[in-house]
């Protein structure tokens, strides 16, 4: 068996307006979990962007995740030292919970020798993240639509051609799923169910047609947005100079706070934009131009060579 893995999770951008809890692009910003087997004891350390708002306790997601794979398929390792090197800005709504998750997953997966698939990871995953938006896309790459029936995650991996570019700004506050689902109302109106159903079914015909001009007519939502916008302050302003400055389309990243806009062209100008208007509400952000991830999480195992099928990941 090897005693050593290290898995490579790329960030995901969800809902895209619409497709609340079942849309998911992967984009390319990435988050690292090494995880050896070890005499004895357990290590964990935290490296990279927002460490010190990451738990380097057994409560972290990562190690929780591996030690679900230890214990579903019986495997009790002697210790074990976790290394997560954090790419992605936390609960920023860029899915680094859902990275982490995959992390320790697959990594843990790999040190058992592989016992279960791609397709029972991602049901693992989703058990833990809560919804399986994010950790669909980080593990298959691209556009996935995800949807649930009977605790098992059916994804549709969908190429979204290399024109299509991710302009995220970051602002320089956190905001937790769990409060921006907190806000939500727990039914809807028919109209407005009727409203995502049809942008939601665009988006995707857009996607799978590579007719991106139709996302600026598909990108909108009325099943989460306007409840969370509130807590984003400079939404509608930042999202109208995204648009102004030729973005196709602007949804909110995931649960927020992060704002997405998609575009072919202009992105710096985007960006500069973006920033702009954030500031004018005296929000400070990190602006991030990102390619689409086609490939998805990947596993690198150490210390044993020539195992055929335990080299990729996708
Ligand atoms: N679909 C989830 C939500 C994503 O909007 O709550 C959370 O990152």
């Amino acid at each position: 068996m090897p005693n050593k893995a290290t898995a490579r999770i790329p960030a995901s951008t969800t809902n895209l307006g619409p497709g609340f809890d079942v849309l998911g692009l992967a984009l390319q910003l990435y988050s690292t979990v090494e995880l050896q087997e070890i005499d004895s004891g357990i290590e964990l350390a935290i490296h990279g962007i927002d460490s010190d708002k990451i738990s380097s306790d057994t409560d972290n997601i990562a190690y929780q995740a591996a030690g679900l794979v230890f214990d579903r398929c019986g495997y009790k390792p002697k210790g074990l030292r976790l290394v997560l090197t954090n790419g992605i800005p936390a609960i920023r709504g860029l899915g680094g919970s859902g990275t982490a998750i995959l992390g320790g997953l697959l990594t843990a997966n790999a040190i058992c020798g592989e016992p279960f698939s791609t397709a029972a990871l991602l049901d693992f995953a989703t058990e833990l993240d809560g919804h399986p938006d994010n950790v669909a896309a980080s593990l298959l790459g691209g556009f996935v639509v995800s949807v649930m029936q009977d605790n098992h995650v059916h994804p549709i991996k969908l190429d979204c051609g290399s024109d299509l570019r991710v302009v995220v700004a970051i602002p320089d506050f956190p905001l937790s799923t769990k409060q921006a689902r907190g806000v939500l109302p727990k039914t809807v109106q028919l109209a407005d169910a009727i409203y995502n159903v049809s942008r939601s079914s665009l988006l995707v015909a857009a996607i799978a047609t590579g007719n991106l001009e139709a996302l600026s007519l598909a990108m909108h939502d009325r099943l989460h947005q306007p409840y969370r916008i509130p807590l984003i302050p400079g939404f509608d302003e930042v999202t109208e100079a995204a648009m102004q400055a030729g973005a196709l389309s602007v949804a909110l990243s995931g649960a927020g706070p992060s704002i997405a806009a998609y575009c072919t062209t202009s992105t710096q100008e985007v960006a500069a934009q973006m920033s702009r208007a954030f500031a004018r509400h005296q929000i400070s952000c990190d602006v991030k131009v990102l390619s689409i991830d086609s490939t998805g999480a990947t596993v690198r195992i150490c210390g044993w060579v020539n195992q055929p099928g335990h080299q990729g990941f996708g």
